[in-house]
């Protein structure tokens, strides 16, 4: 067994006990860059969590009815003219034997082979709506399957979206996944550190981008999880910045919001430093609100909590932090009851505290209680192999009432946390967040 058959057989057991029928999971397009260079090649998640499977052009198909359950592969022949080119394909029965799949044929075959895997199925999986492009193939295979009523045969008569149970198992992680999340995590802080080793006052973000790629890159990474924003000065206050060309100057702080993404997995990291290597007082004294406020959510992260209640935690000091500095003035806005329950912290914490972290960044998995009846329901328990980042910030544009000498400081502190059976593990703990370890660092 490898974790995808496992993957595999759970799923099945999930679609025999909702009648039995058949999965169809294709993995992502290629996707054209300009003229004849596409973007570089990423898998789907669901159908790479299934099948382990890189190819592009490539589809699986999962059946479980009388017989038994049967995992398909279809992808792309051998082609020794495309693979000069193009480098090495497994064509179906290399890929069959290597990822264990019960048959595996060609990508061509599809449009016939899988209206007779279909024929007499009682029921389909498949992401509906996902892709127009897909649902136009669905409803060729399902006229091909008609075509056959003459014959004897029944088409589906339902469907059923897969990504409904799909999610559920990719929300909780595996020991597989931990593991290539952990090292996934410690590419990254290795990379933040970087980072703040190499910045100098006058240099600019795209130069300490370009550290952040070098790490991510020598450790076998093979994409960032997501657009890196290296963030100068004011820069820091635009949620989503990229890194751009701008000068990191004396006296800024640089927020560097980047993770790879390793074997399918991504890691999520902000640190917030200043570019000279020393925290300003105003600068130190918000830094120690985020961070208080981060290890406030993270003490309420763990097995039996709700999603939101590090989110909720972390308001809470926030919040304070916004009284005590003035950034918030108490004749204005009241306690800190009034504060929470008016949303006044909104101004400058407009952002949610975490969100489930996987394959994908903002990764699958629902964040409220089973809809029943339409209720809006609680928010999801936290259980172990749940993954989430917590990830609290503080972001000062200049506005009136607001002390000058907090404008345009922009702050935020993430981790990644793997809830456990007594709490959480914080697997990018290795990236420095404590302000005596920022600046050893950056003096070394
Ligand atoms: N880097 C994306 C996020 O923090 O949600
Ligand atoms: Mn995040
Ligand atoms: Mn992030």
């Amino acid at each position: 067994m490898t974790p995808y058959s496992t993957r595999r057989a759970k799923l099945l057991d999930q679609m025999r006990a909702q009648g039995g029928g058949v999965a169809v999971i294709p993995t992502a397009p290629e996707a054209q860059r300009n003229n004849d260079a596409d973007y570089p090649y990423r898998h789907d998640s669901y159908f790479y969590y299934l099948s382990g499977f890189t190819e592009p052009e490539a589809v699986l198909v999962l059946i479980a009815n009388g017989q038994g359950n049967q995992a398909i592969l279809f992808c792309r022949e051998k082609n020794l003219e495309r693979e000069i080119w193009d480098g090495y394909r497994y064509g179906p029965e290399a890929a069959r034997e290597t990822f264990g799949f019960d048959a595996a044929h060609a990508i061509e075959a599809l449009d016939t082979e899988l209206p007779k895997l279909m024929a007499n199925a009682p029921a389909l999986f498949y992401a509906l709506g996902a892709s127009e492009k897909f649902d136009a193939q669905m409803r060729q295979w399902l006229a091909a399957v008609r075509m056959q009523a003459r014959a004897g045969v029944v088409a589906p008569a339902s469907a059923h979206d897969v990504r409904r149970l799909l999610d559920e198992m990719r929300l909780i992680k595996d020991a597989d996944e931990i593991a290539i999340m952990q090292r996934a995590a410690d590419i990254s802080a290795e990379a933040h550190a970087r980072a703040m080793r190499m910045t100098k006052p006058g240099m600019r973000e795209y130069q300490i981008e370009a550290e952040l790629l070098h790490e991510f890159r020598r450790n076998g990474s093979q994409f960032p999880a997501y657009t890196s924003i290296v963030a100068a000065g004011p820069n820091a206050c635009v949620l989503h910045y990229r890194a751009g060309d701008a000068v990191m100057n004396d006296g800024d702080l640089v927020l560097i919001d980047a993770g790879c993404e390793l074997d399918g997995y991504a890691s999520d990291i902000t640190r917030t430093y200043p570019a000279n290597g020393v925290f300003s007082g105003p600068q130190k004294a918000l830094y120690e609100i985020v961070l208080a406020s981060q290890e406030a959510a993270i003490a309420a992260t763990g097995p039996g909590r709700r999603f939101t209640d590090g989110h909720d935690a972390a308001v809470r000091v926030l919040a304070q932090g916004m009284l005590d500095t003035g950034l918030l003035n108490r004749d204005r806005v009241g306690t800190l009851d009034d504060v929470i329950a008016n949303g006044d912290y909104r101004q400058f914490y407009m952002h949610r505290t975490g969100h489930w972290l996987g394959m994908d960044v903002h990764d699958v998995g629902q964040y409220r209680d089973e809809d029943a009846d339409g209720i809006e329901q609680p928010w999801r328990v936290l259980q172990p192999g749940m993954v989430l980042t917590v990830e609290p910030g503080i972001y000062v544009r200049p506005a009136e009432g607001v002390p000058e000498q907090y404008w345009n400081i922009g702050i935020r502190i993430e981790d990644d946390a793997v809830i456990t059976p007594d709490g959480c593990d914080i697997i990018t703990r290795n990236a420095p967040k404590r302000i005596a370890d920022i600046e050893a660092l950056m003096r070394s």
